[in-house]
């Protein structure tokens, strides 16, 4: 064991959100839904997207150069560089070779990864992958950078409130203040239609949005019951929801991830009915036939409704403000909770994380906060100003955005293309797409920063 690098984690994190947005209680009403459905019911304030402006390639390169330069990362410091998307451009070339652009300049072309794609979950195989690396006889001391990024559209109706876009860019390596729980890593995978792009012409997917639901809580049932028994054999103890600081989810919108946090409570009343004396009526409930009983979700959001606002309502902020941004929103979720609390209340928690991928492939791992504070204090001082950029974007009427979202249906595989959109909202540093040739080639140029910085 001592052949492993120590304290392998989360070094520096960057995340990139559009500078557009729609207000869900604007888009009821324009939808012609009943008031509070997307606010209430879904638990949505304001959904990000982007114009014929950006794209995949755009997001990408747009956190990569803001974590490299806000982190004073020399190019030749990275050796590994991988990419969780499901926003796909195109059928062969990657985003990571894309991204190479970054480090072709310098003279950096031995960087080992490419893309990775399973709906939602990409962005954590790439993780995964990043962190064997680092723990594999190929390692050569380098970071590896991992990047999340995807732009989530629906055809209009249900779906489309569940959208959203947005890019995180993780650095990763030994002596972290973020420490991946070496040996606790729980995954389920299975075949399941719940959500699916098959159509390689549209952004958008074919959903089963009922079932895409049932496949959620499914996977988080399994995921958690293999966490706790993983527990149990590493570390000779039990687990369950008390002793988590933080539990972070994948985000399809935040009304689930409530309902989540009530589910894992049922799973540790099933373990051990003491925890929930009041509820033994629910003993001999079933997990799987039970996705879809009121009954059983009323009383357990209830119960665990403290557990809910202390350690999972601080990590949803990007979620509500922001939306789905698939294979970023679970990581949009740690970077949430990261500016809502100071370095001294997070020293020492242990933060549990589920990922979701539709298809499916899901995992529950988890995170130790090192008492290194100084890093974690540089990761949480570079991530201050997201606040101040959710303030910053341009709020846009319903029928704006719905037009905006059909350009970029019609444009966003077409060549040649010259895309139309203005950048004069967008962030500093933001990279953008000038054009598509007519061999689809595309290029792209970039926001000049402000003189003090990104922004
Ligand atoms: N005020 C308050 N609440 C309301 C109101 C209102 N006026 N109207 C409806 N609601 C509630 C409903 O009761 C429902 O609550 P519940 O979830 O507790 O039952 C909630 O709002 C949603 O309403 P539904 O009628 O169930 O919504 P609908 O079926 O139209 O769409 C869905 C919801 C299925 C999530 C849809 O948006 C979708 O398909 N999204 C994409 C798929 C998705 O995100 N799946 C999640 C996992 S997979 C992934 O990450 C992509």
């Amino acid at each position: 064991m001592d052949k492993w690098p120590k304290d392998v984690g989360i070094l520096a994190l960057e995340l990139y959100i559009p500078s557009l947005y729609v207000d869900q209680a604007e888009l009821e009403d324009y939808d012609g839904v009943s008031s509070g459905k997307y606010t209430i019911g879904l638990g949505q304030q304001k959904m990000g997207f982007c114009t014929d402006r950006e794209d995949i390639n755009s997001l990408c390169l747009t956190v990569v150069q803001k974590l490299m330069e806000n982190y004073n990362i020399k190019p030749q410091d990275i050796g590994r560089l991988e990419v969780g998307t499901e926003t796909i451009i195109d059928k062969s070339k990657s985003v990571k070779t894309v991204l190479m652009q970054l480090f072709e300049p310098f003279g950096v072309t031995d960087i080992e990864g490419v893309d990775t794609t399973n709906a939602c979950y990409g962005g954590t195989a790439a993780l995964i992958n990043a962190i064997s690396w680092i723990e594999s006889s190929y390692w050569n001391g380098r970071y590896a950078l991992v990047v999340t990024a995807d732009i989530a559209v629906y055809a209009k109706g249900s779906a489309r409130p569940t959208g959203g876009a947005g890019s995180v860019a993780m650095l990763l390596g030994p002596n972290a203040p973020l420490v991946f729980d070496r040996g606790l890593r729980a995954t389920y995978v299975k075949h399941a239609y719940d959500f699916y792009k098959p159509d390689l012409t549209s952004e958008y997917p074919v959903v089963d949005g009922k079932l895409s639901i049932q496949c959620y809580l499914s996977a988080l049932d399994i995921c958690y019951g293999l966490y706790k028994k993983k527990v149990v054999e590493k570390q000779n103890t039990t687990v369950n929801l008390n002793e988590f600081d933080a539990v972070i989810f994948h985000t399809p919108y935040c009304k689930l991830v409530q309902k989540s946090v009530g589910r894992l409570a049922f799973n540790d009343f099933l373990d051990n009915s003491d925890n929930y004396p009041e509820l033994e009526k629910f003993k001999k409930v079933k997990l799987e036939e039970s996705y879809f009983d009121r009954d059983v979700e009323k009383a357990f959001v209830q119960a665990s409704k403290e557990a809910f606002t202390k350690k999972t309502q601080p990590s949803l902020l990007m979620a509500a403000q922001v939306g789905n941004m698939y294979t970023s929103s679970l990581y949009g979720g740690l970077v949430s909770l990261l500016i809502n609390k100071k370095p001294s209340e997070l020293i020492g928690n242990k933060i549990v994380l589920f990922s979701y991928g539709s298809g499916l492939a899901a995992s529950m791992f988890s995170i130790t906060v090192n008492n290194n504070s100084d890093s974690l204090q540089n990761i949480i001082t570079n991530l201050n100003d997201i606040k101040t950029r959710l303030e910053q974007r341009q709020k846009i009427e319903p029928k704006k955005f719905e037009a905006s979202l059909e350009l970029r249906q019609e444009t966003s595989h077409k060549a040649p293309y010259e895309p139309v959109s203005s950048i004069d909202s967008f962030f500093p540093g933001t990279y953008y797409l000038v054009k598509v040739d007519e061999m689809f080639r595309r290029f792209y140029n970039r926001v000049p920063l402000l003189t003090n910085g990104y922004s």
